[in-house]
């Protein structure tokens, strides 16, 4: 047999992956790839109850204190007109997500540690606590934090936090970040997360400059080392007013969106029960990009809710689609990209990852640990 179908075999066979292994998968030809795909699904299948879960994103604030040599809403992108939405507007964006049976809510933001900010958030988790009930879930994506905020933000009502730690590889972190950014405080960050009781969701983004499959393996074996319960991956798309996009000479959107695919299959094979989304970058790679992630073994799907007024200045990169995706309609076509990849949209259920819920029933898994609204 070919060591490509006889790698397949064994992750089928739930063998552990090594990184040649990874590596292999990951350097799939557009024929290999098919089986890989089929392989993801199916493995998606056993081990998620295949229901795709869709989170309502509410990108709250393109304010950033960071400066990210790759994002369109670094703090030194004069370009980018920068906008807050306010209490009322984040808690009417949720009530949206939950009328549509989405189940649950992503509030999603550039980082910023001040105090009225804090506070602020702890105000708008604590409203769509009590405003949609103890089931739907809360989830954050607000950058690194001290352990203290995200306890406070824990008590208010959140129970998922999304941390990419971006790369793994330290060099290529080091590549795309300003001198002094530290890979250690994103661990840190992560480390804090699951200390306090997080369900704790992290990823990478793929087809960067200077980066090869050894570093892609790398990073899904980062993500098994932290035993994460929920995985966002994107490829990387050049944004005209960063830094970065001067040294993306050989980038290509048709390759970007292949290796974003494969890296979803292959995390489904190594994670098999995490909660893995097929994220926005696919679908503004090409239209039908999120129904390829979803075929290519993701189960999660995060429609942008937010006004539409303000998604065209939430760009991170070029090309991000502004939709209206908070309608029927919507749902309704995220519903026959599902049945095309062979599973089901899950309503009004909140989706918990069942990764999480097994380490709860562990020794030593915490059952206070599971998510407990005030
Ligand atoms: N291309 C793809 N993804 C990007 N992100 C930021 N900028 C880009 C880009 N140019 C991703 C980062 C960040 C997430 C919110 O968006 O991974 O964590």
């Amino acid at each position: 047999m070919e060591e490509f179908d006889s790698i397949i075999g064994m992750a089928l066979a739930e063998e552990p992956l090594g990184r040649n292994e990874l590596e292999v998968l990951l350097r799939a030809d557009a024929g290999q790839a098919q089986l890989l795909f089929q392989a993801a699904r199916s493995m998606r299948a056993r081990c998620t109850g295949n229901l795709i879960y869709l989170r309502g994103l509410i990108e709250i604030s393109n304010v950033c204190t960071r400066d990210c040599l790759y994002c369109g809403i670094r703090r030194s992108n004069f370009k980018a007109h920068r906008y807050t939405l306010d209490e009322d507007g984040i808690a009417a964006a949720a009530r949206r997500a939950a009328r549509l049976g989405y189940g649950s809510a992503v509030l999603q933001a550039g980082e910023r540690r001040d105090e009225s900010w804090v506070e602020m958030i702890g105000r708008a988790v604590r409203r769509i606590a009590a405003e949609n009930g103890p089931d739907f879930g809360i989830t954050l994506s607000l950058g690194g934090q001290s352990e203290e905020t995200y306890r406070r933000w824990k008590a208010a009502g959140a129970h998922r936090y999304l941390l990419r730690i971006e790369e793994a590889s330290p060099r290529l972190f080091a590549a795309v970040h300003p001198a002094g950014y530290s890979i250690a405080e994103r661990r840190r960050a992560l480390t804090a997360l699951r200390k306090t009781g997080y369900q704790v969701g992290t990823g990478v983004m793929s087809a960067l400059p200077g980066q090869n499959e050894t570093d892609l393996a790398e990073d899904l074996l980062f993500f098994k080392s932290i035993d994460a319960d929920m995985i966002g991956m994107g490829p990387y798309i050049p944004h005209p007013d960063t830094p970065l996009a001067r040294e993306a000479g050989g980038w290509n959107p048709e390759k970007a969106l292949f290796t974003g695919l494969k890296m979803i299959a292959v995390c489904r094979l190594l994670l098999r029960d995490v909660n893995i989304a097929s994220t926005t970058a696919l679908q503004s790679l090409s239209p039908d990009g999120r129904a390829l992630g979803l075929q290519a073994g993701a189960n999660v799907i995060m429609p942008n809710i937010g006004p539409d007024e303000r998604k065209r200045d939430y760009l991170l990169y070029a090309g991000k689609p502004v939709t209206d995706e908070g309608t029927e309609a919507a749902r309704k076509a995220l519903e026959s990209e599902a049945l095309a990849a062979g599973a089901e949209i899950a309503r009004g259920i909140s989706g918990d990852p069942r990764h999480y819920l097994e380490r709860l029933k562990q020794p030593g898994g915490d059952a206070e640990l599971i998510h407990k609204k005030p």
